[in-house]
């Protein structure tokens, strides 16, 4: 098992993986392109850009959230490509954005002033691939994460939103994260945490 930067290459596997992941997610109904076109950027302009390769296959990554003034760009036409692929399923787009505007309080995090006072770095994007779930390697992808946030980028907090109670869990026992903000309603759950890069 080896942890690398990311490389343009990965784009592939991440996007699967991320389709993998996140099924009833947004960004996945807004279609391939609309990914590929999110992970070139990420792979791009975020500090901390992580995949994890066994027998030569990606099958996890990690990225950092690029800072405000980095914007995700899109052409005319794959904004038609994005319309085109939600229209597809105008119910389930309706739901998951109603969710998201009930969360909304926990957007644009990295941009209010408390967290920008704080040296820290956002863990903005995790997912393991299906079948390599829950043999720890999500744990040794934020333990790498946090090396090189530190090492690389001397950040000393990481700060990061979780849709899932069960990985809340985690960064609090394991990384002694501090809760900022937690909110459920019927169908949605976010959590944001903040934690000490432990040297
Ligand atoms: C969350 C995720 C990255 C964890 O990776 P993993 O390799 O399974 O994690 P580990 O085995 O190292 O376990 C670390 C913690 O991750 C969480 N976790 C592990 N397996 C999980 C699963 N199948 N579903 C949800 N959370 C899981 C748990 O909190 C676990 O700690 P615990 O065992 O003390 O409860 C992985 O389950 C995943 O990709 N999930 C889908 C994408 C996602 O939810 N990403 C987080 C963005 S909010």
């Amino acid at each position: 098992m080896i942890f690398r930067e990311a490389v343009s290459p990965d784009i592939y596997s991440i996007v699967n993986i991320h389709i993998d992941s996140f099924p009833d997610g947004i960004q996945t109904y807004m279609g391939n392109t609309y990914l590929r076109k999110k992970y070139h950027f990420l792979i791009m302009f975020s500090e901390v850009k992580l995949v994890c390769e066994i027998n030569g296959e990606v099958v996890a990554f990690c990225f950092s959230s690029p800072k405000p003034n980095f914007k995700l760009k899109l052409g005319f036409l794959s904004y038609l490509q994005i319309i085109l692929s939600l229209v597809k399923n105008t119910s389930i787009v309706s739901k998951l954005l109603f969710g998201r505007l009930q969360l909304s309080f926990a957007k644009n995090l990295v941009k209010s002033k408390q967290f920008l006072l704080e040296n820290n770095v956002e863990l903005g994007y995790i997912a393991v691939s299906q079948t390599k779930r829950s043999f720890g390697l999500g744990a040794k992808l934020i333990s790498e994460f946090e090396r090189i946030a530190s090492s690389k980028f001397s950040y000393n907090k990481i700060i990061t939103r979780t849709h899932n109670d069960r990985l809340t869990n985690f960064y609090v026992k394991n990384k002694e994260a501090l809760i900022q903000k937690e909110k459920l309603t019927n169908d949605s759950y976010t959590c944001t945490l903040l934690w000490e890069i432990k040297k």
